[in-house]
């Protein structure tokens, strides 16, 4: 049975045993749904926290326009057995006007640091409240947005927080197309187009385990299936600091942001090094339509 909190208090209060958080901000997808299921598998209580954080927008109308639905998340959310939806009013996050900062430097310096001014700072603001407020033992983040994973991973190391942070693989549409809760704005139309971004990946990937670790190989490979694509960037860059490198020597990730009609997609294979091979993480297809539009 999921129960709502709406306090930090009361939503600790209720935690038995060792506590796996899932933070995210609603509408929730199948990629959504992997990190409650991997939470539900580790830790007797688990804890999703539902915040649309004004803090990490820095377009007021992508934050307006978020998509929101309470009742359809709770549904998801007692499908995968979690047992508390924090659902934090503003006043609860933000009694006042926030006027601490978690910034984490370097980290956020590339890909969608310059692109999304304060975003990271937002993000690691927001998430850094979570864990001192929550005092979960674990955290459950997606690998699609590895940025944010190595600026939450940092965080945790810089600041001493007691929790293990867990990444997962990215959840795919049948297509290949990465799970996002702004997927549900693409037009029919401009799916072929999003659809090469994945492929890209896919082509660099394929490149990397036949032995090219040359970042402007693989970058070229994404680019040449993505031609005409309207791309911000194509970047290898390492998973722990997330900065650009020339080529996979440690565990990195080959990311991408596009634009295609009026919606701002990410996406990224991640490069482990697994017995000495480089091993690429695709993520994971679905096998049926994302419930994003049923
Ligand atoms: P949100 O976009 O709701 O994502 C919540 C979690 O789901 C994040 O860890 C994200 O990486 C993961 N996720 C999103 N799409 C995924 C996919 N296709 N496959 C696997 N995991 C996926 O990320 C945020 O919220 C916020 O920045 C947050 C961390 C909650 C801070 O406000």
């Amino acid at each position: 049975m999921t129960e709502i909190t709406r306090t930090f208090a009361e939503t600790r209060q209720r935690g038995r045993g060792r506590v796996g958080l899932v933070p995210t901000m609603g509408f929730f997808h199948e990629g959504h749904s992997a990190l409650m299921a991997a939470a539900r598998a580790a830790s007797e209580t688990v804890v999703v926290s539902l915040f649309v954080n004004p803090l990490q927008f820095n377009d007021r109308a992508d934050l307006e326009r978020y998509p929101r639905d309470l009742d359809r998340d709770l549904e998801i959310a007692r499908e995968q057995g979690v047992d508390l939806l924090f659902v934090p009013p503003a006043e609860e996050m933000y009694p006042l006007e926030p006027l601490t900062r978690v910034e984490v430097a370097r980290v956020a310096d590339h890909l969608e640091g310059p692109r999304r001014p304060g975003h990271f700072a937002g993000v690691a603001t927001v998430v850094a409240k979570l864990f001192a407020g929550l005092q979960p033992d674990f955290a459950f983040f997606g690998r699609k947005d590895a940025q944010q994973l190595a600026v939450v991973r940092r965080l945790v190391l810089d600041l001493s927080f007691p929790v293990t942070v867990i990444g997962r693989p990215t959840l795919r549409e049948a297509d290949g197309l990465a799970l996002s809760s702004r997927n549900v704005y693409l037009r029919p139309d401009d799916r072929p187009q999003a659809l090469l971004l994945s492929m890209g990946l896919f082509a660099a990937a394929d490149l990397a385990e036949a032995g090219h670790f040359e970042a402007s190989e693989l970058i070229a490979a994404v680019r040449r299936v993505g031609s005409g694509e309207d791309f911000e960037y194509v970047t290898l860059a390492s998973q722990d600091t997330a900065q650009p490198i020339d080529r996979i020597d440690r565990p990195s990730f080959l990311a991408l942001a596009a634009r295609i009609g009026s919606v701002r997609l990410i996406d990224n294979v991640a490069f482990d090094l697994v017995a000495g091979n480089v091993i690429g993480d695709r993520g994971i297809r679905l096998s049926a339509p994302s419930r994003l539009y049923s």
